[in-house]
This record gives structure tokens, C-alpha cells and sequence, in this order.
């Protein structure tokens, strides 16, 4: 996982305190409230399992994440596994849901004709797409379908917002390539996003709160604020750049988020 994206799914997870690691479906008229994103993220989940095309029984979360999707899953009578390499996720599932475990990077995946269905909910970031589809395609089944929703970038720049996600029209290239039918294709970009304004809103309310408690000192030891601020040169530059992963704007004019519905024809 990269560093980038490590740390917006830390802040999501650690400071706001959510148990799910995806942007959720936003409605129009929802405020912004942690609440409304708790019910965006329940609805996405909805969303991606009124998706699965019917005849499906054996389905692999690929990046299970915290497993609550698989557990939804297991719920509703499908045959699921989860996989993920994190270690903590590993624990979580293996301790918590009643359902087989791969403790591995997708790319190292080794099973043939196994599952009716995969499911990649912004975890197709994080794998390699030279390795993501003849993996996908051996680990199916014979008109098996791979459901991806993830963001993807429209061209790579030398910065942090488009480090992370594929470049959407190489991802589609190679699924092609690789005998993958597209049948769905949706941009729901404008639904995610306020998942960012959210996390924007909180950051500048910590920043204007830090600025109000330390103004006193500011005015009254000018050299030291001026020095830590030069210490600090980099880390505020560092926090200046992480927060443009926040900018709503920027995320809309150099990604899309899109949920895609592929079948194998092998
Ligand atoms: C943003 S989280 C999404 C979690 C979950 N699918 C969800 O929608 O809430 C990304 C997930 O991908 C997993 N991941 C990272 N690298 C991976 C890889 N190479 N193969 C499979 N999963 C990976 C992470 O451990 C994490 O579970």
C-alpha cells in the first residue's frame, strides 16, 4: 500500500473513527456529518451487492478490508472468501467471520476455476495490473465476473494526487486484452466525493483550532514561532501537499471513480 494512500485510510480509520476503509455513495442533498457518511458508506456496499449478477454463489473480496462486506455477504447465503495482505486484516477476519482466509497479495493468487464472481471495492489501486487480470482470469470461472469500483487517474503528473489509482484507459485496455467483457460501466465520481469535503472540513477545523491556541504564544515569542516554523518547513509542506487529497476539485478534474462489471470469456 502506498504511503499516500495509507495515510487518508489511516485518517478515515483512526481519527474519524470509521470502521469502513471505502468513500461510501453520497446523496445530493446529505450534510456534511459523519453520520451521512456512515449511511453513504452502508449504501455503497447496497449498491455493490445489488450488482452481483444472478446464478453467483462463490464470491472472493479481494482487499476485504475490514471484512463487512463479506460478512453482508455471507449473510445473504453467497459461498465467500476474503483475501488481503495486511496482517491486522487478517486477524480481524480469521477471528470474526466464519469464512476461508488468503493471507496474501492478490498477484500471488494460485487457484484455477474456482469463483463465480470477484470483487475488488478500492482495492484494484493497490495491485499491479500487468498481475490483476490473469490472476482474476485463471481464479474464474468460465464467464465469471470481476466487479472493480475504484478511482483511476486520467494521467499521471509528478504529484501526490495522482500517485495513487490506475490510469483508467491502460486498466480498460488490459482487461480487454486479457478476455475481459465490459458489461457495466458507471462514473458515480460526484457521489463519492464529498467523502473528501468531509475530511477536508475536520482538518481545517484542527488547524484553525491549533492557530487559536497558539496565537498568544506567537505574539509573544516571535523568534521561536519563526524558528519552529523554519524546523518545521518540511512537515508543513508535507501537510500542505496531503491536504490537496482532500480537495474535492482537484480529485474530480484528474480522477474519476468508476464501478465496472467485467465478464470472462476464456
Ligand atoms: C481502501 S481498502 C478497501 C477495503 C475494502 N475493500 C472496502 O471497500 O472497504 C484497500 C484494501 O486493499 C488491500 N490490499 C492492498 N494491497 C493489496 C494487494 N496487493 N492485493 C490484495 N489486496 C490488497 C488492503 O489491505 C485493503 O484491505
Amino acid at each position: 500500500m502506498s504511503k499516500e494512500n495509507d495515510s487518508v485510510l489511516r485518517f478515515y480509520h483512526e481519527v474519524l473513527g470509521l470502521e469502513r476503509l471505502h468513500y461510501g455513495l453520497w446523496l445530493e442533498k446529505d450534510q456534511l456529518t459523519i453520520d451521512k457518511l456512515k449511511e453513504a458508506q452502508i449504501r455503497y456496499e447496497n449498491f455493490l451487492m445489488e450488482k452481483i449478477p444472478e446464478g453467483v454463489r462463490s464470491i472472493l473480496d479481494v482487499g476485504c478490508g475490514t471484512g463487512i462486506l463479506a460478512k453482508n455477504l455471507l449473510e445473504k447465503g453467497y459461498a465467500v472468501e476474503g483475501l488481503s495482505p495486511d496482517f491486522h486484516q487478517q486477524k480481524n477476519f480469521t477471528e470474526n467471520i466464519q469464512a476461508p482466509f488468503h493471507h496474501m497479495r492478490f498477484g500471488h493468487l494460485d487457484l484455477e476455476n474456482y469463483f463465480d464472481c470477484l470483487i475488488m471495492s478500492e482495492s484494484s489501486q493497490y495491485i499491479r495490473k500487468e498481475k490483476l487480470f490473469p490472476t482474476a482470469a485463471k481464479a474464474l470461472k468460465n464467464n465469471g465476473y470481476l466487479m472493480v469500483c475504484d478511482y483511476f487517474v486520467w494521467e499521471k503528473k509528478n504529484n501526490e494526487l495522482t500517485k495513487s489509482g490506475h490510469l483508467y484507459n491502460s486498466f480498460l485496455n488490459m482487461a480487454k486484452a486479457a478476455g475481459f467483457k465490459l458489461l457495466e460501466e458507471r462514473d458515480i465520481t460526484g457521489s463519492v466525493v464529498k467523502t473528501l469535503c468531509i475530511g477536508k472540513e475536520f482538518v481545517e477545523k484542527v488547524l484553525l483550532t491549533v492557530e487559536i491556541f497558539t496565537q498568544k504564544f506567537r505574539s509573544r515569542h516571535p523568534f521561536l514561532s519563526r524558528l519552529s516554523k523554519r524546523l518545521f518547513r518540511k512537515k508543513i509542506a508535507k501537510l500542505s501537499s496531503q491536504m490537496e487529497l482532500l480537495d474535492a476539485e482537484a480529485f474530480k478534474a484528474n480522477k474519476t471513480y468508476r464501478f465496472l462489471l467485467f465478464q470472462i470469456e476464456k
